[in-house]
This record gives C-alpha cells, sequence and structure tokens, in this order.
C-alpha cells in the first residue's frame, strides 16, 4: 500500500502530549490471517485508514460458536492490533441477521416492507453491545480515542459509559441515516436515538443524513441543534458533522502487475471487441441491480443496434446469506439474468454476465479500466465506494462514464457523473446509451471534475478531519 502523509504518525495518535491510541470498533473486522477479499466499504476502508494510524481494532471474528464464545483473540498486522471475539449462534441470529440486518439496514436504507420489528431482536443487540463492552472496557487506556463504526454498534457507547469508560468517543455511520417519519416506525427509536448521545461526536455521510438526525433530536424529542453542530439533549451535549467517506485513489491509479495485466488480456480475448459496462455490488436489494437489468433490458429493446455490441458484468459477492430478504433477490437475479440472456443471447454473445465471487481489488481495477461504461445505481446507499474507485481506475486519456443514483451519497460529490433515478428505468437505460456514445472531449472534462474531489476528499482526508473534529468534540465534553 503506498505510504500516504499519515504514515510517519504510526501508531502514535495525532494529539500533542502524551501519545493517544486509536481505537477502532466495528461489528465487521477483516479476516486478517486468511487473506480473504473483503467486500465491503467499511472494512476496506478502515483497514486503509488504520494501517497508516496503527491502534487497536476490535470487533467480531466472523464466526460462530456452538457454545460459549471464547475469549476475543489478539493478532499483531504492522502496527494494528486485531482483537477479534466469535458470536454464538443466537447472537448471530438474532444481533447480526436480526436487529443490525433485518430492522435497521432495511429501515436506513428506506425498505419498509422488508423491516422486522421483534422485540427478541432488539434484546439479544443490546446484549452484545453490552457483551463488546465488557471485553473492550478493561483494555482502553485512559487517554485512548475510540471510534466506533456503524449501525450495528450505535449503543456501545453507552454501554462504555456505564462501565464508566471517560475516554472520547465518536461514531461514524455508514449507511443513511433516514428520514425522522421513518425512523419512528421503529418500536425501539428513542432507546436507540438516547444511546446515540452517550458519544461524543456523531458523523454522517451527507447533509441529508445529519438533516434527518437533528429534525428527530429537533421535532420528535424538543433537542437544541445549533449551527455549529453542538446537539443538546438527553441531559447531554454532543456534536454531529458531516464526513463523506473517501478512497486511497493511488491504489486504482496505479500501474498493474503483469501478471494480471496478461489475464485481463486472456479474458478480452475471449469477450471480443464488445463494449463492456460494469457494475460491482455486494448482493444487496439496497443496491438496485434488478432495476439495472431491467434499464439494461430496456437499453436492448430501444437501441436494437446495440445488441451482440454491449456486454454487461455485473460482479455480485454474495452476502449475509443466511436472511430470507438476501436468499429472495439472489434468487430473483438469477432469475432475471437467466430471463434477459434468454431472450437476447447470440451464439457469440451473453448479454449479462452475472458473477457471484468477488475479485481482489487489482482485478477490479481492470475490469474497471476495461469498461466504458460503470453502473453504480443503488436505490439508496451511504456513500458507494465502487462509484469513486471506478472514477479513479479509468484511463486517464480515454476515460469511461459513470452513471450513478442520485440516491447515493456520492452523488453529491461526483456531479460530473451522469445522474440518474433508478426507479426511471427509461432514463437509466438513455444514460447507459449516452455513456457507450459520449464524445472524448466530454469524457475527459467529466472525469478530471471528478478526480479532483476524489483527490481532495481521499480517505486520509476523511480519517483525519473526522479525527480532528473527535478531539474537539471531546475537548468540549
Ligand atoms: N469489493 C471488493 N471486491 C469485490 C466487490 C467489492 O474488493 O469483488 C470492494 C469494493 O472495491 C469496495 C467495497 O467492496 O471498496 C464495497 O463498498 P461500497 O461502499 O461500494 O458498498 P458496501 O458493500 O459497503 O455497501
Ligand atoms: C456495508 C455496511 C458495513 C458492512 C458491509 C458488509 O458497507 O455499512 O457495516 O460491514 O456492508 O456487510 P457485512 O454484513 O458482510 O459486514
Amino acid at each position: 500500500m503506498p505510504k500516504t502523509k499519515s504514515a510517519e504518525k504510526k501508531g502514535k495518535g495525532s494529539t500533542k502530549g502524551a501519545p493517544s491510541r486509536l481505537v477502532v470498533v466495528s461489528n465487521r473486522v477483516p479476516d486478517v490471517k486468511d487473506g480473504r477479499v473483503q467486500a465491503g466499504g467499511l472494512a476496506v476502508a478502515l483497514e486503509d485508514a488504520l494501517q497508516n494510524e496503527g491502534g487497536l481494532w476490535f470487533g467480531w471474528s466472523g464466526k460462530t460458536s456452538t457454545g460459549r464464545p471464547a475469549e476475543p483473540k489478539e493478532t499483531d498486522v504492522g502496527p494494528v492490533t486485531y482483537v477479534t471475539m466469535d458470536l454464538s449462534r443466537k447472537d448471530y441470529n438474532e444481533y447480526y441477521n436480526g436487529f443490525a440486518n433485518r430492522t435497521l439496514w432495511p429501515l436506513f436504507h428506506y425498505r419498509l416492507d422488508l423491516t422486522s420489528f421483534r422485540r427478541t431482536f432488539f434484546s439479544r443487540y443490546q446484549a452484545v453491545n453490552e457483551l463488546f463492552a465488557e471485553k473492550l472496557s478493561w483494555r482502553l487506556k485512559e487517554n485512548d480515542r475510540i471510534w466506533v463504526h456503524d449501525y450495528h454498534l450505535l449503543p456501545l457507547g453507552e454501554c462504555l459509559r456505564r462501565r464508566g469508560c471517560k475516554q472520547t468517543m465518536g461514531i461514524f455511520l455508514h449507511t443513511p441515516f433516514p428520514a425522522m417519519e421513518v425512523m419512528t416506525y421503529m418500536p425501539a427509536h428513542r432507546a436507540v436515538m438516547k444511546a446515540l448521545a452517550a458519544y461524543d461526536l456523531i458523523g454522517f455521510q451527507t447533509d441529508n443524513d445529519m438533516r434527518a438526525f437533528t429534525d428527530y433530536i429537533e421535532y420528535e424529542v424538543g433537542g437544541k441543534v445549533s449551527k455549529s453542530g453542538k446537539v443538546e439533549v438527553f441531559d447531554r451535549t454532543f456534536q454531529v458533522g458531516v464526513f463523506p467517506i473517501g478512497i486511497n485513489p493511488a491504489v486504482f491509479e496505479r500501474p498493474i502487475a503483469p501478471k494480471e495485466l496478461a489475464w485481463a488480456r486472456k479474458l478480452r480475448q475471449q469477450h471480443g471487441d464488445k463494449a463492456w459496462m460494469i457494475g460491482v455490488d455486494r448482493l444487496d436489494y439496497s443496491k438496485g441491480i434488478p432495476e439495472r437489468f431491467h434499464a439494461f433490458e430496456r437499453m436492448l429493446e430501444r437501441y436494437p443496434g446495440y445488441r451482440s455490441q454491449v456486454s454487461l458484468f455485473q460482479i455480485t459477492p454474495p452476502s449475509r446469506g443466511e436472511v430470507a430478504e438476501y436468499k429472495e433477490i439472489r434468487h430473483e437475479l438469477e432469475t432475471s439474468a437467466g430471463h434477459i440472456n434468454g431472450r437476447f443471447a447470440d451464439i457469440d454473445w451473453v448479454p449479462i454476465n452475472y458473477i457471484n465471487k468477488s475479485y481482489t481489488r487489482d482485478r477490479l481495477t481492470l475490469f474497471f479500466r476495461s469498461s466504458r461504461v460503470g453502473l453504480v445505481t443503488p436505490l439508496r446507499d451511504g456513500m458507494n465506494l465502487v462509484a469513486k474507485e471506478f472514477v479513479a481506475a479509468q484511463n486517464a486519456s480515454d476515460p469511461g462514464v459513470l452513471v450513478l443514483s442520485r440516491f447515493a451519497g456520492a452523488a453529491r460529490e461526483l456531479k460530473s457523473a451522469l445522474i440518474v433515478n433508478p426507479y426511471d428505468t427509461d432514463e437509466v437505460a438513455e444514460a447507459m446509451a449516452r455513456g457507450l456514445e459520449m464524445p472524448l472531449d466530454e469524457r475527459l472534462n467529466r472525469r478530471e471534475a471528478m478526480m479532483k474531489v476524489i483527490h481532495e476528499n481521499d480517505l486520509d482526508n476523511w480519517r483525519d478531519k473526522y479525527l480532528a473534529a473527535l478531539a474537539d468534540a471531546g475537548r468540549k465534553a
């Protein structure tokens, strides 16, 4: 990984005086031993961020145990100590598959139709947050900075505070935050929001997400929110802020190893000179993949000249496969790809290459670089790192075009993409065709504008800005 401006700070944190260790807590922690390919923005981004800053990373091992889970395991990799614990089968079912992924995830992505509200899910969610707090609290040092991530751990700060932890603590939400009216559908909304007040800083991906949160504070529970982001509610004072997550563009701009280039050449030969469009998404209903397939089908109907000329590569690593709603979307996509291929395929052309596996970043870079159009059309997404990665990976003198959903956080920054409403099949089909036809000078201008934003707000900036705001919030607390 290329060194960045923060590399010198390794393991020390950035506050003056006594070194302050960074402690990151997230449900998902990369599997450091087997070097598996990660699919999921949180683990990918944090791994980069932490390797530069150093510190401790605490979370779930990704494994379940039949009996009582063993004590957390510690592994040192470079400047980072990973501390991971297994979950019991019941915790996995009711906390991870349950409250996290059948209540909060669909609710936060505006899928009330897929949201389950069960008391057992919520109590297990609280219990696992308590368990994390129990295993983490005695490992903490007095001047640690604690940075919690995402919707799995909203109450962790409160659990740590109850155990007497006085350290500066912040949370960053990688997902969208729902509008007040949507949030209040959840029976436990008040308990969840009250728990969040235990943090010193709550970070969001976009203004919209932060506004949804502060609306709740002001209009649902009568709290006070100042222009500077100071929030007073539930007898606590804390800060809120917007910190759109970035990528490390150098990873996608760098030259690719000859072995990988040979792999890409072979792939190209197999597919002839057809134009490629690409989608890379975890297999998740929030990503709008069925809608994307329909739009591709519509494009082939409306512009028959593209038949046999354009292939869609859809790379979709399976995700949360034990959750019923994820099984359903998997089945739906297999049927839809089969239907479209059955309708249009020819002896030398498969319209949709639907692939259920994950790829390394080098291979993704090659896929991105070989594609004329990148399709990032989620129905709702916190940020969507793939959008930024696709743009960064393009050939600077002959770039492809990004088609981007207005409902991805990335659309707030990548304004020179072709912005679409993923529910509007015709609009997406037209954007696909426009992307394929776009003249070089327009493609160059659009990419240049987007690269400026991607460089200005890269991953280092995101981390540094959040940690500076956290230090500030800690001083004010
Ligand atoms: N990813 C990967 N290999 C794959 C598919 C995805 O490494 O085969 C990575 C991708 O490069 C990106 C992350 O997984 O960094 C997905 O993050 P994003 O924000 O786009 O979506 P999320 O999965 O977090 O909802
Ligand atoms: C999104 C979430 C992350 C999560 C990732 C992968 O990016 O915001 O918290 O880690 O998806 O999902 P998984 O359930 O496999 O951790």
